[in-house]
C-alpha cells in the first residue's frame, strides 16, 4: 500500500496537474504586480503634473515653483481655516476674500505689516512670534501668486526681517 500511494504522487499526470495548478495560482499574483507598479506610477506622477499646470514654467524658474509649493503647503496649513483654500475667505469668521484683494494686490510692505503684526484685534492672527521669516516670505508670494493673484517679484526673507521691528 505505502509504495503504491508513492507512485501515484509521481505518476506524470499528478505532476502536470501540480504545475497547472501552480502556473494558475502565479497568474493573479502577476496581474496585481502590474496593477500595483501601474498604481505607484500614477501617484509618482500625479504630484508633478499637477505642480506644473499650478505654476507656468515660462513665468517661474524651477527654483521659484519650488518656493511657491513650500507656501501653498504652508497657507493651506496655516491660512486656509479661515480664508479657505480657494482664497475666497469666510464672511462668518470675518476672514476677507485674499484673492484680488487690495491688500495681497497692493505694495508688498503693508502685506507684510499685516501678517507679522495681524488685524482686527487678533481676528487676524499675529504670526511674528509664530512664524520664522522664510515661512513668512514662502505663505505671502503664494497668496499673491493664487487664485488668479500675480506677482513676479517675488518677496525675500531679509524684506520681513526688516519689517519686525517697524
Ligand atoms: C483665525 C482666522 C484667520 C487665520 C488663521 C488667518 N487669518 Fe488672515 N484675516 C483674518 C481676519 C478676520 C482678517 C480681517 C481682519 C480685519 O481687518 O479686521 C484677516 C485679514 C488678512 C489679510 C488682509 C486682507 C485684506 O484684504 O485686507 C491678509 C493679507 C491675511 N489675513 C493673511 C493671512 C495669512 C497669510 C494667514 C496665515 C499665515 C492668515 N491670514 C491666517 C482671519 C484669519
Amino acid at each position: 500500500m505505502h509504495n503504491r500511494t508513492i507512485v501515484i504522487e509521481n505518476h506524470p499526470e499528478n505532476v502536470k496537474t501540480k504545475m497547472n495548478q501552480t502556473h494558475l495560482n502565479f497568474k493573479p499574483v502577476g496581474m496585481l504586480f502590474a496593477v500595483l507598479i501601474a498604481l505607484t506610477g500614477c501617484t509618482e506622477s500625479s504630484p508633478d503634473n499637477q505642480t506644473n499646470s499650478r505654476w507656468n514654467p515660462q513665468d517661474w524658474t524651477a527654483a521659484q515653483i519650488e518656493l511657491l509649493e513650500q507656501g501653498r503647503t504652508q497657507y493651506l496649513q496655516k491660512c486656509a481655516a479661515c480664508h479657505q483654500a480657494s482664497g475666497e475667505g469666510q464672511a462668518t469668521l470675518g476672514a476677507p476674500p485674499l484673492k484680488g484683494s487690495a491688500t495681497v494686490t497692493g505694495p508688498v510692505e503693508q502685506h507684510i505689516d499685516i501678517v507679522l503684526k495681524g488685524r482686527g484685534n487678533g481676528t487676524m492672527p499675529a504670526y511674528r512670534k509664530i512664524l520664522p521669516d522664510n515661512v513668512i516670505a514662502e505663505i505671502i508670494n503664494y497668496e499673491r501668486n493664487a487664485w488668479g493673484n500675480h506677482d513676479p517679484e517675488l518677496v525675500a526673507p531679509e524684506q520681513v526681517k526688516a519689517r519686525r521691528n517697524d
